[in-house]
């Protein structure tokens, strides 16, 4: 007889999975069945990659260019990226201090690797992107959860940082914009958050995934105010990459080195079609897709944001980037998991729970994503009317 116990690590029954992903896979067997569904749960841009990137990336694999690259990146694609700096943030970064990595989720893996030690506590706002919470469970940290609501605009204050730090806390890493929520930290919040982290002697890490996706005037990046943190990004959203892999993180002058020994040990390099066909988003014609992109984002969310309060859903009347409303559904309904099963099952709408996100009054939120035509989203809020009036 097999004497041995699971190998698997108890921490892993913390790593819960996506909610979104159940949604997404009943949403495909209704559709199997005939059913038309309107997509409102997809965390991914409804437009299909750029011409002149798919272009670039056809020419990569024609010339050969399969082979791995050096791990921190091929440099024209981290100096296109040290230039894209200083065109929206009037940056002047060494190259050296950008990784290209495999999406977002390859350098935050990096990051946990290279700042999380065992015990460690991490200050995270709730809701949040629940990865990263995961990843902080694995390395056998603590994720320090604040909850945050509509009265901070889903962003932690320094109040909240204070209140529920710790002795063991060494990092604060926030999103901004956030998902699911598509609220920023402001110009004034990330100078004062940054001078807390430095008085708590905490790293400081942003995620700036959606930034270009934002619908506000001043969208500063923390490398702007703090030099010393550290930041994500991807090619997957405003770049419309997500099924590409590639992202890239900024990390400050003395962590390079370490950086790059773990690139090598974790994933050897990215892609290196990928990282070719990148250099292509950085032309005058994909950046206009780009923006042309945003506008339609825009528009998307100054409708569905104005049809949602008038059906009773209360939401930010901030929302500042990313593809998300972040929906508060009390006046219909006290389980978000079961909402979101109803509007699917009987109305044809697929929309993410709140508990995808974390645990404050996650019940009460449901994530609707704008990612897909006005076409649909008029349908999905036709759906949702009915819905609702069903349920008050
Ligand atoms: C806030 C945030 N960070 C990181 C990621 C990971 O993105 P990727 O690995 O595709 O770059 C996502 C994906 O949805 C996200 O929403």
């Amino acid at each position: 007889m097999d004497q041995r116990k699971s190998f698997q690590r108890p921490v892993l029954s913390r790593v819960n999975p996506f909610r979104v992903m159940t949604v997404m896979h009943r949403a495909a067997d209704l559709e199997k069945q005939g059913r038309k569904i309107v997509h409102m749960e997809v965390g991914e841009p409804d437009f299909s990659t750029a011409q002149p990137i798919v272009d670039a990336a056809k020419r990569a694999l024609d010339e050969g260019f399969t082979q791995y690259t050096a791990a921190p990146g091929i440099s024209e694609l981290r100096e296109k990226l040290a230039q894209h700096y200083s065109k929206r943030h009037r940056l002047d970064l060494d190259p050296q201090r950008i990784l290209i990595t495999p999406g977002a989720s390859g350098g935050l893996t990096l990051l946990a690797n290279m700042l999380v030690d065992q015990g460690d506590g991490i200050l995270l706002s709730d809701p949040a992107y629940p990865c990263v919470r995961n990843f902080i469970y694995l390395l056998g940290a603590q994720p320090q959860l604040i909850p945050v609501g509509l009265e901070q605009n889903f962003q932690p204050t320094v109040e909240m940082l204070d209140h529920y730090r710790s002795d063991a806390t060494r990092g604060v890493w926030l999103a901004s914009p956030g998902n699911p929520t598509g609220t920023i930290l402001e110009r004034k919040q990330l100078q004062e958050i940054s001078a807390w982290a430095r008085q708590h002697a905490c790293h400081l890490l942003v995620d700036e995934i959606y930034h270009g996706l934002h619908y506000v005037e001043d969208m500063p990046s923390i490398l702007e105010i703090d030099q010393s943190a550290f930041v994500v990004n991807s090619f997957s959203k405003y770049f419309g990459m997500t099924g590409w892999r590639l992202g890239w993180i900024v990390v400050p002058e003395d962590y390079i080195g370490t950086a790059n020994i773990l690139a090598q040990n974790l994933y050897i390099s990215a892609s290196s079609i990928a990282q070719r066909a990148a250099l292509a988003a950085f032309s005058e014609e994909a950046e206009g897709i780009f923006e042309s992109r945003r506008a339609a984002f825009r528009q998307r969310r100054d409708y569905l944001a104005a049809a949602l309060k008038d059906l009773g859903f209360v939401i930010s009347d901030n929302i500042q980037g990313a593809f998300y409303i972040y929906a508060n559904i009390s006046k219909f309904s006290t389980d978000a998991e079961e909402f979101c099963r109803l509007v699917l099952e009987d109305y044809g709408v697929a929309i993410t729970p709140g508990t995808d996100f974390g645990e404050y009054r996650s019940n009460e939120f449901v994530r609707l994503a704008f990612t897909t035509s006005m076409e649909d989203l008029e349908l999905g809020v036709e759906r949702l009317a009915e819905a609702v009036s069903a349920l008050v």
